[in-house]
Formats: C-alpha cells, sequence, structure tokens
C-alpha cells in the first residue's frame, strides 16, 4: 500500500513537475515575447516619432500662416514618402489594430492610431490623425474640406483614389474638375486643401484596405468657414470646360449612394 502510494505519489509528482515546467516555459515564452515587443518598439520609437515631430512642425507652419497650403501639400507628401512603412507599422501597433477592425458593410471604419503613445511624440499635436478601414469596395465617401487640409498615406491594401479641384461654390452644387484618378497602394501619398484638389473620394481595391490621416484644421485666415467635410455627388452632370455640376449631398446619402 505505502509502495503504491508512494509510486502514486512519485507519478503525481512528476506529472506536477511536467505541468509546472511547461507553466513556466510558456510564462517564459510569454515573457520573451512581450519583452521582445517592447525592445522592438524602443528600436523603432525615436524614428517614428522624430517623423511625427517633423509632421507637427510643418502643420504648425500651417496654421502660423509660414507656409502656403499648396506648399504644405507638397511637404506632406515629401514626408508621407520618407517613413519607413514597415517602421511605421511596427510603432502603430499596426497587426494588432488590424485584426480588432470591424469592417462596416457601407463605407469606412475610422480608427485611433495612437500616434501619443509612442514614446517621444508630444501630446499636443497640431494635427488630428485617423486610419481609415475598409473591405473591398467600401470607400471613404466623395467629400471636400472646408477650411482645412488633410493627407492620405496608403498602409496597407490597394485603391482606386479619385480627387477634383473645387472650382466654383454654388448654393446647391460645386463645379468641380477632375485632377487625380488612380492606383493607390502601400505607401502612395494624395493631399487635400481648400485650394488644391479639394474633393476625393477612395474605394478599397482588396480584401481589406487601411489609409493613414492627418488633418489640420482651421488653418485658412482667408475662410471664414467652419472646418468640416462636404459631400458631392462627383459623377454629377458634365458642363462646359471640362467641368462636372457636382450636387452637394450629406452624409446618409453619400454612404448610401458611394460608400
Ligand atoms: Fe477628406
Amino acid at each position: 500500500m505505502n509502495s503504491l502510494t508512494a509510486g502514486s505519489e512519485t507519478r503525481m509528482n512528476r506529472r506536477d513537475f511536467g505541468r509546472h515546467a511547461l507553466e513556466t516555459l510558456t510564462a517564459v515564452s510569454l515573457l520573451e515575447c512581450v519583452m521582445g515587443r517592447r525592445l522592438f518598439a524602443q528600436d523603432v520609437a525615436p524614428v517614428v516619432a522624430a517623423w511625427v515631430k517633423q509632421l507637427d512642425a510643418l502643420g504648425r507652419d500651417l496654421k502660423d500662416q509660414k507656409l502656403r497650403d499648396v506648399a504644405f501639400q507638397k511637404s506632406l507628401e515629401d514626408l508621407y514618402r520618407q517613413v519607413d512603412l514597415p517602421t511605421l507599422l511596427k510603432a502603430l501597433d499596426f497587426d494588432r489594430l488590424a485584426r480588432s477592425v470591424k469592417f462596416p458593410e457601407v463605407g469606412a471604419e475610422s480608427l485611433a492610431p495612437g500616434l501619443t503613445e509612442i514614446a517621444g511624440v508630444p501630446r499636443d499635436l497640431i494635427f488630428g490623425r485617423q486610419i481609415f478601414a475598409m473591405k473591398k469596395g467600401r470607400s471613404v465617401v466623395p467629400h471636400g474640406h472646408d477650411n482645412m487640409a488633410t493627407g492620405f498615406l496608403v498602409l496597407q491594401g490597394s485603391f482606386r483614389g479619385r480627387h477634383w479641384d473645387r472650382v466654383e461654390d454654388q448654393d446647391d452644387h460645386y463645379l468641380i474638375r477632375p485632377t487625380v484618378d488612380g492606383t493607390f497602394k502601400p505607401g502612395s501619398v494624395s493631399t487635400v486643401s481648400d485650394h488644391k484638389d479639394n474633393v476625393h473620394w477612395f474605394t478599397a481595391e482588396t480584401d481589406t484596405a487601411f489609409l493613414f490621416n492627418i488633418h489640420v484644421m482651421g488653418y485658412n485666415l482667408e475662410s471664414d468657414r467652419v472646418p468640416t467635410r462636404v459631400y458631392v455627388d462627383p459623377l454629377g452632370e458634365p458642363v462646359a470646360g471640362g467641368l462636372i455640376r457636382a450636387p452637394k449631398i450629406n452624409h446618409d446619402e453619400a454612404n448610401r449612394r458611394f460608400g
């Protein structure tokens, strides 16, 4: 009996030891994983923080009237092109963000990129920011902006991207002129201001697709308009001079027709 008991205890001890060893190994693996992520975040954070500071300085130059909006667009596109995309994605913890997305049936989901959580990034960034996520065939619906300068950087997936200049504002429509219609892949950029390419429409061409966006609001001292989006039907009606008579529509109508 004693030997049986002793044997059972021995077998139990072996099982316990095995379980304990497995738990210890799992804990070590998890710790290594967490440490690895932390170390890696530390590696990429300074590079991305420096880039975000440059974005912030550029936005402040625009707000402080040191830079015209069209020059801002050019500089923003240059800065967007300078960032190493895999590095940015790692700093944003993009894989985790992408896994958490509930893709809407219509239109795009707006996600917070958490830039200020990256070590070294100032908390009081001058620009708003978001990541748009959508599934194939869905869109950031056609819209322009009042008193805003914004820019897209494709993070993942492929888009058909279209822009128009807003040439004239009327009571119920805009006159717009087509300026851009192309394929946008990871690393591709596009920008908007009150004076250039101020209607855009991006449609996902891959199963899922993601756009990084920053926007500077209320920069245009010549405008008395509240910074906002304005929705439009850019397909409208062709009129003289290569222009399109594009009816003003609301958000719901834009999503119903183009989302
Ligand atoms: Fe926009």
